[in-house]
């Protein structure tokens, strides 16, 4: 019996995405919850006629107890709680409001379902996950195998972005790349490494295309939040990401054991490839490693099962620069997580 729950799922993300996982075949059981809402989505999604059942849950449900309801038994549990940006907003400015969300559901989750898998959707990414963590450490429950920050829009983004570049040249569709993102989740901590993943685009030879790619992948939640103009952030796109990571999670925890995703991840010593990363980002940034990085991660029952830290040694001089930056700002953005529930 696998039991995933949503936490924010009558929001904008959490809509699409719970409709996506009420038609996923791993999903027994797929369990709702919000502060609002939630009931009209839930019963919505009821009638559908696929075997996942659903329930939902208020937090205010039964003198407050809905969201133990929500999480009692389950296996997985992903989070698009709290407010997305407005223009003019950092993913950064969001981290009062959301960090405190976050922290409440990862008590909860503490208390109700230990052992459970979690995906972080909620920004900041970068602070967020380390709010999770830590919340983890002091009710003694943590396993950084089992904590995953949400990035794949970025690689999505990166493939789409791509192949646009390289409309003029055969068989160059999105699904031609698989494009791996490193560093973090927010502006320049965004590092696309084109110069190791991509099959070659010859539009890339020219320096000022790269950067100006680059730059549309860090940036890409701008052109979305401006579009949007002040309805919020990337909703659809978001849904399918995150569905997209949820499954290869799922499905990873059946046994397959080829399935790599990246992903921002906890750089814990006990998991192969962690040191490394932690040593090599040490070398280029100069300052002190970091514990969080996004990096291509290999997926099995247990989690995370090694980190592909290889790829970090691939990369080209001016992926070495942007990876600096990245580790700059990161640091920041850590520390800020980090501190949050101290
Ligand atoms: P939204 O405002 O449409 O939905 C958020 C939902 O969270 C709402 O239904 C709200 O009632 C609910 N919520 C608020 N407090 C809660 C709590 N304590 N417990 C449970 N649910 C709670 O926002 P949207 O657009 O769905 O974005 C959600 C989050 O995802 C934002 O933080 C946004 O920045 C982030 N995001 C992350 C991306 C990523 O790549 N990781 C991409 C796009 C957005």
């Amino acid at each position: 019996m696998v039991k995933v729950t949503v936490c924010g799922a009558a929001g904008g993300i959490g809509q699409p995405l719970s409709l996506m996982l009420k038609m996923n075949p791993y999903i027994n059981e797929l369990s709702l919850f919000d502060v609002v809402n939630v009931p009209g989505v839930g019963t919505d999604l009821s009638h559908i006629d696929t075997d996942t059942k659903v329930s939902y849950h208020l937090k205010s449900d039964d003198n407050n107890t809905g969201l133990s309801q929500a999480l009692k038994d389950s296996n997985f549990v992903i989070i698009p709680a709290g407010v997305p940006r407005k223009p003019g907003m950092t993913r950064d400015d969001l981290f009062k409001i959301n960090a405190g969300i976050c922290s409440e559901l990862a008590t909860g989750i503490a208390e109700t379902c230990p052992d459970a898998t979690v995906l972080v959707i909620s920004n900041p990414v970068n602070s967020t996950v380390p709010v999770f963590a830590e919340v983890f450490k002091k009710k003694g429950i943590f396993n950084p195998r089992k904590l995953f920050g949400v990035t794949t829009l970025d690689s999505v983004r990166a493939n789409t972005f791509i192949s646009e570049v390289a409309t003029n040249e055969a068989d160059k569709a999105p699904s031609a790349f698989n494009i791996r993102v490193v560093g973090g989740h927010s502006g320049e901590t965004i590092v696309p490494l084109f110069s190791v993943c991509a099959p070659h685009v010859y539009a890339l030879e020219d320096e000022k295309k790269i950067d100006a790619l680059v730059h549309r992948v860090q940036y890409g939640g701008d052109e979305v939040v401006q579009a949007k103009n002040g309805a919020g952030s990337a909703t659809l796109s978001m849904a399918y990401a995150g569905y997209k990571f949820l499954h290869a999670v799922l499905a990873a925890s059946t046994g397959d054991t080829t399935i790599i995703e990246s992903s921002y991840v906890y750089l814990d010593d006990s998991i192969p490839g962690a040191k490394e990363t932690k040593e090599i980002i040490k070398g280029l940034y100069g300052g002190e490693s970091l514990d969080y990085f996004a990096m291509p991660v290999v997926l099995s029952k247990e989690g995370i099962k090694e980190i592909k830290s290889d790829i970090l040694s691939r990369v080209n001089n001016k992926e070495k620069e942007l990876l600096k930056i990245c580790c700059k700002t990161l640091a920041g953005n850590i520390a800020k997580g980090a501190s949050f529930s101290q």
